[in-house]
């Protein structure tokens, strides 16, 4: 046996409303109250499809107690009763949601179809409801797994960061430790020149494997103490070349690429690999070509020995303009150096 629809009748003259209870009782559950404030506790405990409301009530009348219903059970559908008298009342309560309105005294086939047309479209709002429902649900679990999907790419994309790290590390490590402080402090001065984080996350990955095509350069070479001579030297001058080679491939690092290539030009043209000149360089490759400089010389390197913080100051200011970007040295020069000499 289906369940039959529940209709709530509240009217304060006995007469309407046995009249509704007499029409509605063989088609639906029905029940009556003589308030306002019984329809309410009625409706707080139990669920109705559809309320039928005496819109003149003493106490609370119809159409507060039509604004209270609307706010507990909005699908429930509202059918106000009024008399000839005062239907252009029951034209504002159809404005305050009510559905329709049965004018007394009651005709029998009015009053099933209003309460039909409620039923019916009470059944229609609950299904978009529930199909509404499952189009969130089905929205979320798809976000949940768009979610994932990037948590994986990004994970990936650190492991290969990682092991090209790794891959250079097992080639000089000095060279890990000393891209790691160069991303520290190309952050810091990246900070200053106002980048955009998206810039800044780009810059940091730029740092972080700037000397990666060191992979391609005999260890001999890059662990020589003693000067280099000039052919060596040509070999060395290919690893951002190399280093930007590597990187290509990596759909998520292509941007660094750039900031990779060119972190040895130098700020006055006569740098490599492509002798670019001033803003011809991208921002990103000047400020790694200043942290690079900056850590190489407070560190002990195979053929010098490290420079004190006054030393390094002394030094950018020297190269402001030649090696490296001015106005990118005096706001470096405003920074706070590692004060520790590096190994
Ligand atoms: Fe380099």
């Amino acid at each position: 046996m289906t369940e039959q629809n529940r209709v709530l009748i509240v009217d304060d003259e006995l007469g309407p409303r046995e009249a509704l209870r007499m029409i509605l009782n063989d088609h639906y559950d029905v029940s009556t109250v003589s308030d306002g404030h019984q329809a309410l506790d009625r409706l707080s405990c139990t669920e109705f499809d559809l309320v039928i409301l005496d819109i003149r009530m003493p106490g609370m009348n119809g159409i507060d107690v039509l604004a209270e219903v609307k706010k507990k059970a909005p699908d429930t559908e509202v059918v106000m009763i009024t008399a000839y008298a005062s239907v252009d009342t029951a034209t504002i309560a159809l404005r305050h949601g009510a559905l329709d309105y049965l004018i007394k005294p009651f005709d029998r086939r009015s009053v099933l179809n209003v309460v039909e047309k409620g039923l019916s479209r009470r059944t229609s709002t609950r299904k978009m409801k529930s199909r509404l429902d499952e189009l969130l649900l089905a929205n979320k679990a798809l976000a949940d797994q768009i979610d994932c999907s990037i948590r994986n790419i990004q994970q990936h994309f650190l492991e290969t960061v990682n092991s090209l790290v790794a891959a250079i590390d097992s080639k000089d490590s000095y060279t890990k430790a000393h891209q790691k402080r160069v991303v520290r402090f190309a952050l810091a001065l990246a900070a200053e020149s106002r980048l955009s984080d998206r810039e800044m996350g780009l810059l940091e990955q730029a740092a972080l494997l700037h000397d990666i095509g060191k992979i391609g350069v005999p260890e001999q070479i890059l662990r020589k103490a003693a000067t280099l001579t000039v052919e060596e030297f040509e070999i060395v001058k290919q690893h951002p070349i190399i280093g930007a080679k590597i990187i290509t491939p990596v759909q998520a690092l292509r941007e660094a690429v750039p900031m990779v290539l060119h972190h040895h030009d130098r700020f006055d043209g006569t740098g490599y690999p492509d002798g670019l000149k001033g803003a011809a360089i991208p921002l990103g490759a000047r400020i790694i070509a200043i942290a690079d400089a900056v850590d190489a010389m407070l560190s002990n390197r195979p053929y010098a020995s490290a420079m004190t913080v006054d030393q390094v100051r002394n030094q950018l200011r020297l190269f402001a303009g030649t090696q490296f970007d001015p106005w990118l040295i005096d706001l470096a020069l405003k920074m706070d150096l590692p004060s520790q000499r590096l190994t």
